[in-house]
């Protein structure tokens, strides 16, 4: 008896395990977050040199190199996962299918130089133009910035 107790607890937590991995949607995965950091602001429609300057450190691409290049997005959330569910897909740089493109307000941030952690310096170059991410999980998610 004790022994059927014990299976179906065990069966039980199983299931529930299963359950919460399917549930968990791709909102929650840590590549989107890391996308988030990296490559979108929607509370600036440009930015300049210092801007540049401020947004690598902040958001954590000067921690032991600069980062040689950045984009960051100047739209919502929502209108930049609308880009993943344009129907048409465009291969990525590493020839996978799984990029879309689309075009939003950006800033382009292009290291001149400086040191890491606090003082790398950069290039800014605001403008409209197209993107290309790449986007995963279920709902489609952006993942990774390709151009
Ligand atoms: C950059 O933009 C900020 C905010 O718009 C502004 O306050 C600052 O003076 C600008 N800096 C330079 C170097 O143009």
């Amino acid at each position: 008896m004790a022994l059927q107790k014990t299976l179906s607890l065990l069966l039980l937590s199983l299931l529930t395990l299963l359950g919460l991995g399917l549930v968990q949607s791709s909102y929650g995965q840590p590549m989107y977050q890391r996308f988030q950091r990296q490559h979108v602001d929607h509370k600036v429609t440009g930015g300049n040199n210092s801007y540049c300057n401020r947004m690598m450190r902040t958001q954590g691409m000067t921690r032991h190199t600069c980062k040689q290049f950045n984009t960051f997005i100047h739209e919502n959330i929502r209108t930049i996962n609308n880009i993943c569910r344009n129907r048409k897909t465009i291969p990525c740089k590493n020839s996978r299918m799984n990029c879309h493109a689309g075009v939003v307000r950006v800033t382009d941030c292009r290291n001149t130089g400086g040191s890491p952690p606090n003082n790398c310096q950069y290039q800014a170059t605001a403008s409209r133009r197209r993107v290309v991410i790449a986007c995963d999980g279920n709902p489609l998610v952006p993942v990774h910035f390709d151009s």
